[in-house]
């Protein structure tokens, strides 16, 4: 896949680097939680979450910084962490995972990425949802 893309996105920080750095990836998930809250179309997995929205925010935001091969801000902060584990009581099944992608795409979209980044950073992100979808409490 990664032969598809001019420059090779999964190499050190070049994705975070794409993404914006800390300042870009904040702003995707600000976008992220905005726009799950406000749509019915995400209203299932945005009731999900606990109410304290700022929390979740700051997590996944911290959470991607390092996945994208920045700087550890999720462990600096809250220790270590497991993706499916931290989902595990959820009830995610292919409608709920569908939603967090196309909230999470609808919202990459918006952002003033390159287009080869916006079509990477999804395709990407499509792996660690399927995981969730498939460990969680159905
Ligand atoms: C498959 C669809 C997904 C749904 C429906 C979903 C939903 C949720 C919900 C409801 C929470 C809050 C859980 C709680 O506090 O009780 C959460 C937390 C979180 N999610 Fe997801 N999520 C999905 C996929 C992902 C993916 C793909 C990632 C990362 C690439 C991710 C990263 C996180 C992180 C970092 C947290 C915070 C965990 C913590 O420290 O408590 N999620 N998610």
């Amino acid at each position: 896949m990664s032969e598809n893309y001019s420059i090779s996105y999964g190499t050190g920080d070049t994705s975070f680097q794409a993404a914006g750095g800390v300042t870009g990836i904040r702003q995707l998930v600000d976008k992220f939680y905005e726009r799950m809250g406000a749509d019915p179309r995400f209203s299932t997995i945005y009731n999900m979450h606990p109410d304290d929205i700022a929390t979740s925010i700051d997590k996944l935001a911290r959470f991607l910084c390092g996945w994208l091969g920045g700087p550890k801000r999720y462990q600096e902060k809250y220790g270590p962490i497991s993706i499916p584990n931290v989902h595990q009581h959820l009830t995610i099944g292919t409608d709920e995972r569908d939603q967090w992608l196309t909230c999470m795409k609808e919202s990459i979209d918006e952002q003033t990425y390159e287009a080869n980044f916006k079509d990477y950073l999804i395709a990407q992100l499509s792996i660690p949802a399927e995981v969730v979808r498939s460990r969680s409490n159905q």
